[in-house]
């Protein structure tokens, strides 16, 4: 089967409409014909080989909702015509002790979506049955696109740090995943602090569910919060004052780490020693983490902010992407 798809030839370059064919569908494999692909900022690195692990022609997209056309002879976690997400991993083992163990994110073999395959800036997709997520009834599908790779980036350490409701937290960053994150821990009952460079996503940001709103580069103010925070989560991919962050915390804090920042975080000990605080990062979240999600977002009525732009006007949506320009998160669309 021929898919057809936008990529872009080398690094930085334009999409441009390219097909590739599809060869024959494995039999652990699903076949989703995309409605929607959400656009992340993982996205434009990987356009941008900032990582150095992009191979062109590259295909971005990790983001997709669509309908599951044709499956494998060994699949049996969804059906033909049924709705799914997708997000960043196309694989994983199956095999290893953290595939076993239910953390198939951390599978050291998994594949992404775009590293060496093809993503959702196209007509279909195709993945490993397991990361086929069910879309459930409750959550919008024309929105849920972002919640399959920022969503669960920022709702997995939720429940991997066991973020308690009663706790103080903050989100560093209101972008794409940071907006989201603000609704969950909204949702999750946290009193909810946001740090933008922003000034004027000071009211959106409330809307999403923060309660506090904080320029995340001013170091008067966040001096003035020293020790107030159970928990942080930076959406950011720029280096920021990290010491003043982890000053931020209160003991048994955690800064946790989700953006993609390219320089080191310069960490004296102390300052974690003597409150027992943690640094720490994650990649995204497992199949399961994703349906919990999934299921909390349809309870409490979360859905990503979005701006729709047709699949073939990608070019325009990436541009605004990388002046820091979407409210909240683009969201690619192909014709019904
Ligand atoms: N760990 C994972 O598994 C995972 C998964 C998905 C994405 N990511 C990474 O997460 C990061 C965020 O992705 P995204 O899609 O949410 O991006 P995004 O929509 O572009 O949001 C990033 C936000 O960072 C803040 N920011 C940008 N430049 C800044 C600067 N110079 N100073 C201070 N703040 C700045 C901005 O928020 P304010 O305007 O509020 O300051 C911006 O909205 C990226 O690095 C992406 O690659 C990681
Ligand atoms: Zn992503
Ligand atoms: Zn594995």
């Amino acid at each position: 089967m021929t898919f057809h798809a936008y990529a872009a030839s080398e690094a930085k370059a334009e999409l441009k409409p390219f097909e590739y064919e599809s060869g024959i569908l494995k039999g652990n494999e699903v076949e989703v014909k995309v409605e929607t692909c959400g656009i992340c900022h993982s996205d434009l690195s990987m356009l941008n080989d900032d990582w150095g692990m992009s191979i062109f022609p590259l295909v971005p997209g990790h983001e997709v909702i669509g309908i599951v056309e044709s499956i494998g002879e060994h699949v049996k976690n969804v059906k033909i015509g049924q709705r799914v997400g997708v997000g960043w991993f196309s694989n994983s083992c199956m095999n290893c002790e953290w595939c076993m163990g239910g953390d198939q994110n951390l599978c050291q073999t998994a594949e992404g979506i775009i590293v060496g395959r093809h993503g959702g800036f196209a007509d279909r997709v195709r993945i490993d049955a397991i990361w086929a997520i069910p879309i459930p009834d409750g959550v919008n599908p024309k929105s849920a696109g972002p919640l399959m790779c920022g969503g669960i980036t920022v709702f997995n350490p939720i429940l991997q740090f066991d973020v308690k409701p009663t706790n103080r937290v903050g989100v560093i960053g209101i972008g794409g995943l940071g907006h989201m994150a603000l609704k969950f821990l909204n949702a999750y009952g946290c009193e909810v602090t946001a740090f933008s460079s922003s000034g004027n996503k000071e009211d959106e940001a409330k809307s999403f569910g923060a309660d506090y709103f904080v320029n995340s580069s001013d170091s008067v103010s966040l001096k003035k919060m020293s020790g107030s925070l159970d928990f942080i989560i930076s959406t950011v991919n720029v280096t920021l004052d990290w010491p003043a962050y982890i000053n931020l915390l209160r003991p048994k804090g955690r800064l946790h780490v989700v953006g993609a920042a390219m320089e080191p975080i310069p960490v004296s000990v102390f300052p974690l020693l003597l409150g027992q605080k943690s640094l720490s990062a994650s990649p995204l979240g497992s199949p399961n983490s994703m349906g919990i999600m999934l299921e909390f977002a349809a309870r409490h009525q979360i859905e990503p902010m979005v701006e729709v732009y047709p699949m073939d006007k990608v070019n325009d949506a990436m541009e605004k992407l990388r002046l820091g320009k979407p409210r909240y998160r683009l969201v690619l669309k192909n014709q019904d």
